[in-house]
């Protein structure tokens, strides 16, 4: 054993041949901890002191390559200032894995699974690359808006071309085998079992001078192959084409092609530099701090999630009550992901109209190449349509998805009961009705809770699950491990009207409705809200929801929470109701809906509705940008804060990814909680009540809690991890 520790040995293999094997104790995947780094170094100076050896092949004992950095110890890294961040990291850089790549002997890596940031980044270090035909190789770290730190900005373009870096780099997209062998990222690809023996006869070759692993080693070492012409070419059009993609809240991707761009004439150890600069830039910034909470918040989530499902019976099949818009999309997913369905409807056209969605669905995947026409009607076996309750005494879970009606819910709930096992779970998917109100006429109300999708199913990653006062724990988790099953991420909360997200998001749709009545332009909202970060404004969302839709839920939440949600004025969500203007449904709403070239709603304005508004507008406001935020956020904020001081929500990580998952809240800011602390607790309370007092009668939508008030005196936050003030 030429070294041994608990990431990594090295041992001899082969006469002359050393084995690098990442294998990082008690832990299910490798990744580059503090530990692993450390011990990289010293492995590599047992390697370089070893005189006998002649060349080494790196490999995994695990599934996987390396999956990347462990993103849990990035506050460590990511601390201090820019300058400070930046040495840290050049010193890693030039410690480890630069002193890895000069070893006098030629080096091979052997990509069995997923080698992802740090990990392709120690594969480029090595001369040659082989990989199996089953493994996937990316630089993900713009997903966490921050940028390749450990040379990938330097490495990859010199080794596959400024072009191909670019796009693998920005997008942060995980490579297959054939791509990554066609750009030449890799030298080889084979089949799993033949990996070892491929990285060893490479290392062989280098070994006897039949490839020349010191030229393959300069190539990476040296400036970039590109004359100005081309250079200008390459980096400034897609500069402007990843600006365009990426928009100004995510500046990660610009910042890695500008890295490039800066270290395209410089040799390796310059270009490393420009790249720690650049990475302590964006590890600085707002974006990549919420990106990085998010991703470890996900990572609780998921962990939370499999240790119920574990407790739970697995739902080997499934049903859904009602094939329209949800029922439909439910029935698509579970099938999709394996979960046999059977989809019960009441009318023979919803459920023609069901399949139909889901063949939709498949064909489009098959056009993609992602799916073949027997696996798309292997899925569309695995739906079972119905227009009676036969073969329902043998379903795990029941989702009841039929219209939005307590009186009709009810009575279909309480029929379905009598249809299925005693052990079965009925779940509702209802958007606004109280579950422990809809578990009132069911004999097993234990049995009984809520698993709120969201709309496009197959599309959206959050579900609701929802614990009525009577929900038993095996309700829950087996329908926590339904929602896992099909892809999903559900999040558990507790019992009220819209239950965590809709009542959220009903408060920022009444201060829309409060801003279009003093007068402001409703399109000049949604720019402002646009550019904020959401994918659309208010009034461009409700069209997408449906105006009838939104109207329905809006008397519900009022009833809910009259204080706040009940308004004593005519809204502009009234006047498109009456008009029958019910949003993209029906090609009028907010705005008007063309079809597009592709056959796609395209929005217009439409004049009409300025002069339907006129009547329900008592004011000519103008506001600046920064006011319309304010006045649209505050609202949304306060209630997401109440949710969880009310118990709706277990967490404040649950309250913000509930809102990134099921809304689209911008992730960059990290939900609404994460935005307050970056707001400041104490300045958004002052702001929310100087709010107050100019919206007349929306006010108690604008009033902070006791407990907000306190934080805000004591200065606490709720993921103790504010920057100072506004950003
Ligand atoms: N559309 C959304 O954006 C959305 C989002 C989340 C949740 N939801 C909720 O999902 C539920 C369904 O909404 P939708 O938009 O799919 O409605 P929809 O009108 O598109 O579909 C309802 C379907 O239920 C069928 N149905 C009615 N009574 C039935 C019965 N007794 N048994 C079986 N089927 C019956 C109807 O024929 C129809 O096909 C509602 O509770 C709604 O609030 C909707």
């Amino acid at each position: 054993m030429i070294y041994s520790g608990k990431a990594i040995s090295v041992k001899t293999i082969d006469v002359g041949i050393a084995e690098l094997c990442f294998d990082l104790q008690d832990e299910s995947v490798n990744k580059f901890n503090a530990l692993t780094l450390n011990e990289l170094k010293e492995a590599t100076a047992a390697i370089a002191a070893d005189t006998s050896l002649k060349g080494v092949i790196v490999t995994s004992g695990k599934s996987v390559f390396i999956v990347g950095a462990d993103i849990t110890e990035f506050a460590v890294h990511f601390g201090g200032s820019e300058e400070e961040i930046a040495e840290k990291i050049l010193s890693i850089n030039v410690d480890i894995f630069n002193a890895f790549e000069d070893l006098p002997i030629p080096t091979v890596a052997a990509f069995n699974g997923i080698a992802f940031g740090g990990g392709l980044e120690l594969g480029l270090t090595c001369d040659y690359r082989v990989m199996s035909e089953t493994a996937k190789i990316g630089l993900p770290e713009v997903k966490l808006g921050i940028i390749p730190g450990y040379g990938g900005t330097t490495r990859l373009p010199r080794l596959i071309g400024a072009d191909n870096a670019i796009e693998w780099i920005a997008s942060g997209k995980e490579q297959k085998a054939a791509e990554a062998l066609r750009c030449g990222a890799v030298d080889a690809v084979v089949a799993p079992e033949l990996l070892h023996d491929a990285a060893v006869s490479l290392v062989k070759q280098c070994i006897d001078g039949k490839l020349d692993h010191e030229a393959r080693r300069r190539e990476k070492q040296e400036p970039l192959k590109l004359n100005e012409i081309e250079a200008t070419m390459v980096f400034e059009t897609s500069k402007a084409f990843v600006a365009g993609k990426a928009g100004p809240h995510y500046p990660a991707p610009v910042t890695a092609i500008k890295v490039m761009q800066k270290a395209a004439g410089m040799g390796r150890d310059d270009a490393l530099r420009e790249e720690a600069k650049g990475i302590a830039k964006m590890a600085s910034t707002l974006a990549a701090k919420n990106l990085i909470g998010l991703f470890l918040s996900d990572q609780i989530l998921a962990r939370s999630g499999k240790g119920l499902a574990k407790k739970a019976r697995k739902v080997e099949r499934a049903a859904v009550l009602g094939a329209g818009i949800m029922g439909g999309g439910i029935a698509y997913q579970s099938a999709f992901k394996g979960t046999p369905i059977i989809m019960k409807d009441i009318a023979q056209a919803g459920i023609d109209l069901g399949l139909s969605e889901a063949s939709k669905l498949l064909s489009k995947r098959v056009e993609r190449g992602q799916m073949s026409v027997a696996e798309m009607a292997g899925v569309l076996n695995k739906i079972q349509p119905s227009l009676s309750y036969d073969d329902f005494e043998n379903v795990d879970i029941v989702v009841e998805a039929v219209v939005e009606n307590p009186k009709v819910k009810h009575a279909v709930l309480k029929e379905t009961e009598a249809q299925i096992r005693d052990d079965a779970i009925l779940a509702s998917n209802t958007s606004t009705i109280s579950i422990t109100h809809l578990a009132e006429p069911l004999e097993r109300p234990e049995n009984f809770c809520g698993m709120h999708f969201f709309n496009p199913v197959h599309k959206m990653p959050l579900v609701e699950v929802i614990r009525g006062e009577k929900t038993g724990d095996e309700a829950i988790a087996r329908t926590v491990a339904y929602a896992l099953a099909m892809g999903k991420k559900p999040i558990v909360v507790n019992d009220c009207p819209g239950f965590l997200v809709n009542r959220i998001l009903l408060p920022y749709f009444g201060a829309f409705m409060g801003l279009v009545k003093r007068g402001v332009d409703f399109t000049q909202i949604d720019r402002a809200m646009e550019r904020f970060g959401f994918p659309m404004g208010p009034a461009y969302l409700s069209d997408v929801v449906g105006i009838d839709t939104g109207v329905h839920a809006g008397a519900v939440m009022a009833e809910g929470f009259p204080e706040r949600m009940k308004y004593d004025f005519k809204t502009s969500h009234d006047v498109m109701f009456e008009n029958k203007r019910y949003g993209q449904k029906n090609g009028r709403g907010y705005y008007a809906y063309e079809t597009d070239k592709k056959g796609r709603p395209k929005k217009v304005v439409d004049e009409e509705v300025t002069a339907l508004l006129a009547p329900v507008v008592d004011g000519d406001e103008t506001l600046s940008e920064e006011a319309i935020v304010d006045s649209m956020m505050i609202p949304m904020c306060l209630e997401a804060v109440r949710c969880l001081e009310d118990g709706i929500a277990a967490s404040a990580t649950d309250v913000d990814l509930s809102l990134v998952y099921g809304i689209g809240f911008p992730p960059f800011r990290g939900g609404a909680l994460h935005y307050m602390d970056d707001f400041g607790i104490d300045k958004f309370v002052a702001r929310a009540d100087e709010l107050a007092a100019a919206v007349g009668p929306l006010k108690a939508m604008y009033l902070p809690t006791e407990k907000l008030r306190e934080m805000a005196a004591s200065g606490d936050t709720f993921f103790g991890t504010a920057t100072s003030g506004r950003k």
